[in-house]
């Protein structure tokens, strides 16, 4: 059988030689194929002495599986080296680890709009939404704005195409809305929602941005009512132990009308930057619900009375952060808005 030995040999080195699937197919049809050299060598069995026959037969047989694998062998070394050149010419590197999909979460502004609800709702607040285009009579009008009135100036407004109908620029046209429903029951509800107005986007303002408005319609309401009310809520929202300072303000819909200021959460009233060296922040707006305002929701000054807040979130969540710069909140920078998650 040293014959066998031989073509061993030289089988496998031609089968090395074969470097790509055509050579490996020449290669395969040289001593597997059809007319090829294995089955040479079994016809060769026939003009063999019988006694012989057996014993070359199975020295044949292990021959060819011998092969055989070592064809599959080569086979699919080609196979896995042409994949492997495939992926390197893409450019691809399968040991890179996968990309973790990034999780989102909540806005801050709407974590700090579920906060105010929360304090709200604890102390029996309905939250009431109105619209967000509004009439120049409800946002205006019936809040003692009438048409050319200067305090309309401070609310520089987004009108439409459809005279008198504008864009919301606050919350308060939410508190005839309101009345006109609940009349004549007695009301404590906080109306959020968005804001417009036609203004220059600065670190401190932008055109679009919430407000989340409250009202408080019934008998006997007074304004220690009111401060009662903020004081519960500036504690709950900024930490016990709020100082509140009322300063005397005007708005055209409420009488008397105060803004509100809390003690410095940075500088406990010390006087830091935050606070511009005063010690207070100011946080909102409110006062008793003008008699004029009450009428035209559907309630007598004379049986009613109610007060009103205004405030806005952002300049809350502002606070709260230590944000400097109002534009962060709603620009999608995906170096900002994880910092909330
Ligand atoms: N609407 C006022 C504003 O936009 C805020 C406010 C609301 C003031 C309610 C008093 C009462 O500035």
């Amino acid at each position: 059988m040293d014959d066998l030995n031989q073509l061993q040999e030289q089988i496998k080195l031609e089968l090395i030689a074969a470097r790509d699937p055509e050579a490996l197919e020449q290669w395969r049809i040289k001593y597997l194929g059809r007319k090829g050299l294995m089955n040479n060598l079994f016809r060769g069995l026939g003009s063999m002495l019988v006694e012989d026959r057996a014993a070359r037969g199975k020295a044949l047989n292990q021959f060819r599986q011998m092969v055989q694998e070592a064809f599959e062998e080569r086979q699919q070394a080609l196979k896995e080296a042409q994949l492997q050149a495939e992926l390197a010419a893409e450019g691809v590197d399968v040991t890179l680890p996968g990309r973790r999909p990034q999780l989102g979460h909540i806005h801050p502004i709407s974590r700090t709009l579920r906060d105010i609800y929360r304090v709200f709702s604890n102390m029996g607040f309905q939250i009431y939404t109105a619209r967000d285009v509004e009439t120049d009579e409800v946002n205006f009008q019936l809040l003692n704005f009438p048409k050319g009135h200067p305090a309309r100036e401070m609310q520089d407004t987004f009108h439409t195409t459809v005279p008198d109908i504008l864009l919301r620029t606050h919350t308060s046209p939410g508190q005839i809305r309101a009345m006109r429903d609940y009349h004549p029951e007695p009301i404590r509800v906080i109306l959020p929602g968005k804001c417009y107005r036609y203004e220059q986007v600065t670190a401190r303002s932008e055109m679009m941005f919430y407000q989340v408005e409250g009202l408080a319609v019934g008998r006997h309401i007074t304004f220690a009512d009111l401060k009662g009310t903020l004081v519960a809520f500036a504690n709950q929202l900024f930490g016990e132990g709020r100082k509140l300072r009322f300063r005397c303000s005007h708005f055209p819909f409420t009488e008397p009308s105060a803004e509100v200021d809390i003690d410095c959460i940075s500088c406990g009233g010390k006087g830091c930057r935050l606070c511009k060296y005063t010690g207070w922040l100011e946080i909102l707006g409110c006062g008793m619900v003008h008699p004029n305002v009450l009428r035209n929701g559907g309630y007598d000054p004379d049986i009613y009375s109610g007060y009103a807040f205004g405030m806005g979130p952002e300049r809350i969540a502002m606070l709260l952060h230590n944000v400097d710069d109002i534009r962060y909140f709603y620009a999608n920078d995906a170096r900002f808005l994880p910092q909330f998650a």
